[in-house]
C-alpha cells in the first residue's frame, strides 16, 4: 500500500509540474483529491490494515494529499498570475500615442469682420436685410437712376445671365427693394456678395462683398451721414481714426462722396498698404437721389435719405494685413487656420 501511495504521489507531482492550463490543473485536482480520486481511494482501503498500521498509513496518505494539494494550489495561482499578465499585455493601451486631432471649425475672417459691422450698425438702430444675388436689370441699374446706355454702366463690368437678368454688381439694389417694402423711417444695412467681371489681381476679385446702408426719414441731411460713418470708422479702426470725405459721383446719390480713413497700418504717415497716401478708401456714399426716392414711391419733397456701400473685403484685408484679396476666396485651410 505504501508503494502504491508513493507511486500515485510521484505521478501526481509530475503531472502537476507538466500541466499547462488551468483546466488541466483542475482535472488533476479531481483525479487525485476528488471524492473518487486516487488518493481518496487509498484511504478507503485502510479497513484492510491492522489497527497499528492504520494511523501510520493514515498519516502518510494525509501527508501525500497535503503535498499534492499544496502543489496544485501553487501551480494554480501561478497560472492565474500568468493569465492576468497576458490579459494586461493584450489589452494594453499606449497612452503615449498622440490623440487624433479634432479640427475645430472657425469663422472665416470675412465673417468675423461682417459680424463686427453688424454689431456696430444694429447698435445704432439699423435692421439687417437680405437681397437676391441674381437681380434684374431694373433693380441693379434702372431704378438706381442708371437707365440703359447710361455711361455710368461702364463703372461696373457686369455678368449678364440673360437679357434682363444679371449677377448684382452692387448691394444697392437692396435700397430699392427695401423702399418698396417699408415706409420711412427706414434704417437698414444689407450685406452680401456682389459680382463684377473685373480683371483678377491682388486687389480685385470677380466676387467680393459689400454692405449697403440706407436711411430715409424726414429731415435727414449730410450731417447724419457723416455722423454715422465717423462713428462706424472709429468703432472699426479705433478712436483716433480720422475720416475724410471726398466729392465723388454715383448716379443714385447726389451729392456723392468717397470716404477714406487714416491708414491703420501706418497711422497716416504713408506706407505700402495705403500706397504712401496715409489714407485708405473704404466706402462710397451720398444723399439718395430724388429720382431714386420717387421711383420707389417716396416723395423727395417730404423725405430725404442717405446711402453708403462699404467694401467688406478691403476692411478685412487691411485689418488682418492680408496682402492678396484672392486668399479670401481660395479656402486654403493653411491660410484660414491663422485666424
Ligand atoms: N454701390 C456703389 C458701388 O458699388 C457704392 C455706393 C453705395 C455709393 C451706396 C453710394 C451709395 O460703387
Amino acid at each position: 500500500m505504501k508503494t502504491q501511495l508513493e507511486a500515485i504521489s510521484t505521478q501526481a507531482k509530475l503531472a502537476i509540474t507538466e500541466a499547462q492550463t488551468q483546466a488541466e490543473i483542475e482535472n488533476l485536482r479531481v483525479k487525485y483529491l476528488g471524492k473518487k480520486g486516487e488518493l481518496t481511494a487509498i484511504l478507503k482501503q485502510m479497513g484492510s490494515l491492522s489497527p497499528e498500521e492504520r494511523p501510520v498509513m493514515g498519516q502518510l496518505v494525509n501527508q501525500a494529499k497535503a503535498e499534492v494539494e499544496a502543489l496544485i494550489t501553487e501551480k494554480g495561482e501561478l497560472m492565474q498570475q500568468k493569465a492576468l499578465e497576458q490579459k494586461l499585455k493584450d489589452e494594453t493601451i499606449d497612452i503615449t500615442l498622440p490623440a487624433t486631432e479634432i479640427s475645430k471649425g472657425k469663422l472665416h475672417p470675412l465673417n468675423t469682420v461682417l459680424n463686427d459691422m453688424i454689431d456696430i450698425f444694429t447698435s445704432m438702430g439699423f435692421d439687417v436685410v437680405d437681397g437676391p444675388e441674381v437681380e434684374t436689370d431694373y433693380y441693379n441699374f434702372e431704378c438706381l437712376n442708371v437707365p440703359a446706355d447710361h455711361p455710368a454702366r461702364d463703372m461696373q463690368d457686369t455678368f449678364y445671365l440673360a437679357e434682363n437678368l444679371l449677377l448684382r454688381t452692387q448691394t444697392s439694389a437692396a435700397q430699392i427693394r427695401t423702399m418698396e417694402n417699408r415706409k420711412p423711417p427706414i434704417r437698414v444695412i444689407c450685406p452680401g456678395r456682389v459680382f463684377r467681371a473685373d480683371e483678377v489681381d491682388a486687389t480685385h476679385s470677380p466676387v467680393f462683398h459689400q454692405i449697403e446702408g440706407l436711411v430715409v426719414d424726414k429731415g435727414i441731411t449730410m450731417c447724419d451721414l457723416k455722423g454715422v460713418l465717423e462713428e462706424f470708422a472709429r468703432e472699426i479702426y479705433g478712436k483716433d481714426t480720422a475720416v475724410k470725405f471726398r466729392p465723388s459721383f454715383f448716379p443714385f446719390t447726389e451729392p456723392s462722396v468717397e470716404v477714406d480713413v487714416t491708414c491703420s497700418e501706418c497711422g497716416g504717415k504713408g506706407c505700402r498698404v495705403c500706397k504712401g497716401s496715409g489714407w485708405i478708401e473704404i466706402l462710397g456714399a451720398g444723399m439718395v437721389h430724388p429720382n431714386v426716392l420717387r421711383s420707389c414711391g417716396i416723395d423727395p419733397e417730404e423725405y430725404s435719405g442717405f446711402a453708403f456701400g462699404i467694401g467688406l473685403d478691403r476692411l478685412t484685408t487691411t485689418r488682418y494685413k492680408i496682402s492678396d484679396i484672392r486668399l479670401l476666396f481660395e479656402n486654403d485651410k493653411r491660410f484660414l487656420d491663422q485666424f
